[in-house]
């Protein structure tokens, strides 16, 4: 049977190093993977990201396009491959809205439980890997990058607030979520991935 796997963290977290890897270990067990991010996932997914990453903009009309890309996305994308018997591996999808447009900047909660409910009412993710690690690990692990984008570049304090949302977000569900040390070396991360892989 197919399933929806999203990974989520706050940025400098490590989840996209170890979702290629993650991805690759379900496929060794046969199964078919595709693998999707978030914003983007599809050519109009792509531009909003784009656009999301670079240009300054209202929280109002953040969060709308973050649910634009979403929509978009579960339509051409995530949905489809579901039916076809896949399995789907998203990096980020509902929870970073949540943590960085509702936790991060603000955002009324209920405004953004309502666009979920509006967007995806019917899909929630079967599984989510959470990759959790104190704001200054992950912002010593950013500084290595060149070029940061706009949320990248935001204070400590905002990966604070990003942080606390995730875990609002955790304890609100917490059967959904598979919560990983991420601040602990890559082979023993990997190891905790291991886990989970050999429990599904
Ligand atoms: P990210 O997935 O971390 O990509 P990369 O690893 O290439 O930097 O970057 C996407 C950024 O978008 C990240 O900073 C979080 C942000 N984001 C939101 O603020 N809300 C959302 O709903 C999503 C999906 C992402």
């Amino acid at each position: 049977m197919s399933k929806f796997i999203t990974f989520e963290g706050m940025d400098g977290a490590g989840k996209s190093t170890h979702l290629a890897w993650f991805a690759d270990q379900l496929r060794q067990r046969g199964l078919d993977v595709v693998v999707t991010r978030e914003p983007g996932g599809t050519p109009l997914g792509e531009q909003l990201r784009e656009m999301l990453l670079n240009q300054p903009m209202s929280m109002g009309t953040e969060a709308l396009l973050m649910f634009a890309s979403r929509m978009e996305h579960i339509d051409q994308v995530i949905k489809p491959a579901l039916q076809a018997g896949k399995w789907v591996i998203s990096d980020r999808f509902s929870d970073a809205s949540f943590a960085y447009q509702g936790a991060g900047r603000g955002m009324d909660w209920d405004k953004l439980a309502r666009l979920e409910q509006w967007v995806h009412a019917d899909l929630q993710p079967d599984l989510t890997l959470f990759f959790d690690v104190p704001v200054e690990v992950a912002r010593e692990r950013l500084s290595n990058n060149v070029s940061l984008d706009r949320f990248e570049q935001e204070q400590s304090d905002f990966f604070e607030r990003v942080r606390g949302g995730y875990h609002q977000r955790v304890q609100q569900n917490p059967q959904r979520y598979a919560v990983i040390d991420a601040a602990q070396s890559m082979a023993k991360v990997k190891r905790q991935l291991e886990e989970i892989v050999s429990s599904i």
